[in-house]
C-alpha cells in the first residue's frame, strides 16, 4: 500500500485565512465593517483556554475584531445569561461563542438556547441545528463543516461512499451524519452512526469508506477496525503524559494513527488535522454575520 496522503488542517486553515483576509480588504476598501466576534470563556480549563486563544488569534490573523469575555468558574448560571443577552443586544457584536464544557452548575441547554439565533456562530441553537437538518441556510456547527471543508480541498470523493461517523455528541457526530447524508458535494453518503451501546462496532467501521471518529477515547480505533483504502478523520485530541517531551505531554487522537495510516489513503494528522479546520470553519461562520447584517 501507498503512503497514505495526510489531510493537513494546519495548511489548508491557512489557505483559509489567507483567503479571508483578502475579503476583509476587499471590506474595509469598501467602507465596510469587519465581522467582529465575541467568545465567552467561563474558568481556567487549560485546554478550553488554549482553545479560545487559538480563536482569538485567528481573529486578529484574518483581521477580525474579537472580544474576550472571560468569567470566573464561580460564575452564577444568571449572570452568565445576563452577559450573553448584552452580546445578544451589542450591535458592535457580530457573533459569539461561549466556550464548553462550562461547570456543572451551569446548564448548557440553557445557555446554547439564549444565544440568538443571528449571533450563533458555533450553530449550537436548536434553530440551526434545526435548519442544517432541513438543509436550510443556517451557521453550521465549526467542527462538522470544518471536516466537510477539509474532504472538499482535498477532492474527495463521497458520494454514494459508506460513511461510518463514531459519536454521537450534538457537537461532532450527531451533526456530521446528518452532514454527510445531505444531497451535497461532499455528502450523499450512506452513513452509519456507531456509538457506546452498538453492538459489532469493528464489522460495521471495517465496511467504512469514510470513518469519522469523534468518541474521546485515545487511540481507541485500531488498524482491525479500518478497511484497506479507508478515509480516516480523527476529531479525538488528548494530552497524555510524556517525560521526553519539554512540554511534559504529547498528543493522541482518538484513532492509533501509526498502525491505521498505512491501511489509509487519506487520514487527518493529530495535531493538525480537524482541530485547524474547526477554527477557519468559525471564521467563516463569522464572516457570514456582515453578509446577513
Ligand atoms: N468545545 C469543544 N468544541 C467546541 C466548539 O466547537 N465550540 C464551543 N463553543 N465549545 C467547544
Amino acid at each position: 500500500m501507498a503512503e497514505p496522503i495526510l489531510l493537513d488542517g494546519r495548511a489548508t486553515s491557512d489557505i483559509i485565512k489567507t483567503e479571508l483576509a483578502e475579503t476583509v480588504e476587499k471590506i474595509k476598501q469598501g467602507g465596510g465593517k469587519v465581522p467582529h466576534l465575541a467568545a465567552i470563556l467561563v474558568g481556567a480549563d487549560g485546554a478550553s483556554q488554549t482553545y479560545v486563544n487559538a480563536k482569538v488569534k485567528a481573529c486578529h490573523k484574518v483581521g477580525f475584531a474579537s472580544t474576550l469575555v472571560q468569567l470566573d468558574a464561580a460564575v452564577s448560571e444568571a449572570e452568565l445569561l445576563q452577559e450573553i443577552e448584552k452580546l445578544n443586544r451589542d450591535p458592535q457584536i457580530n457573533g459569539f461563542i461561549v466556550q464548553l464544557p462550562l461547570p456543572p452548575h451551569i446548564d448548557e441547554q440553557k445557555v446554547t438556547l439564549a444565544v440568538s439565533p443571528a449571533k450563533d456562530v458555533d450553530g449550537f441553537h436548536p434553530e440551526n441545528v434545526g435548519r442544517m437538518a432541513l438543509g436550510l441556510d443556517a451557521y453550521l456547527p465549526a467542527t462538522p463543516n470544518g471536516i466537510l471543508e477539509l474532504l472538499k480541498r482535498y477532492h474527495i470523493d463521497t458520494e454514494g461512499k459508506n460513511c461510518v461517523v463514531m459519536g454521537r455528541s450534538h457537537i461532532v457526530g450527531s451533526p456530521m451524519s446528518i452532514l454527510l447524508s445531505k444531497n451535497t458535494n461532499p455528502g450523499n453518503c450512506t452513513v452509519t452512526l456507531v456509538h457506546s451501546r452498538t453492538k459489532n462496532v469493528k464489522e460495521i467501521t471495517a465496511a467504512a469508506d469514510i470513518l469519522v471518529v469523534a468518541i474521546g477515547r485515545p487511540e481507541f480505533v485500531t488498524a482491525d477496525m479500518v478497511k484497506e483504502g479507508a478515509v480516516v478523520v480523527d476529531v479525538g485530541i488528548h494530552r497524555v503524559a510524556d517525560k521526553s517531551k519539554k512540554s511534559g505531554f504529547r498528543l493522541l487522537g482518538d484513532v492509533k494513527f501509526d498502525e491505521v495510516a498505512p491501511k489509509c489513503t487519506h487520514i487527518t494528522p493529530v495535531p493538525g488535522g480537524v482541530g485547524p479546520m474547526t477554527i477557519a470553519s468559525l471564521l467563516m461562520n463569522t464572516l457570514k454575520t456582515v453578509s446577513h447584517s
